[in-house]
């Protein structure tokens, strides 16, 4: 009998300011491309994150992970880093990298994918809002 694969999921917060635009382009430019995202004086998102990892279960402990291992690489990993940050001006990730949600949850998933052990299958949920969301891997 194979060992049963199971998800386990685990959701944090982060609260970070951005505002997308490409230094590059003229101020017209990225006002008509991203509109009132590229408002001069940054704006506020509450994100979510939601983070799926995948593996089979430890017949010893039971479990596929440890939760409190989950817990403390997203707090290092994400929340530490990305919380009441302003993503454009003080974190190098996006130094030269619009903070697009597209973008952000590539760079999210690159730090936890690093953390963890490759026995495991990563898949994280980034919300923007309540309505926009990006999944990657898609
Ligand atoms: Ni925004």
């Amino acid at each position: 009998m194979s060992t049963p694969k199971v998800a386990v999921y685990r959701k944090i917060n982060f609260n970070a300011a951005h505002k997308l635009y490409r230094k590059d382009w003229s101020t017209e430019k990225n006002k008509e491309v991203f509109g009132l995202c590229a408002n001069e004086n940054y704006h506020g998102h509450n994100y979510r994150l939601d983070v799926k990892v995948v593996g089979e279960i430890d017949p010893e402990t039971g479990y596929v992970i440890d939760l409190t291992e989950l817990k403390e690489i997203l707090q290092t990993e994400v929340h530490n880093r990305f919380d009441h940050q302003n993503l454009n001006l003080d974190c190098l990730e996006f130094k030269d990298l619009n903070p697009t949600g597209e973008n952000i949850v590539v760079v999210i998933y690159n730090l936890i994918r690093a953390k963890l052990d490759a026995k495991y299958t990563l898949q994280i949920r980034l919300y923007e809002t309540e309505r926009n969301y990006f999944e990657y891997p898609s």
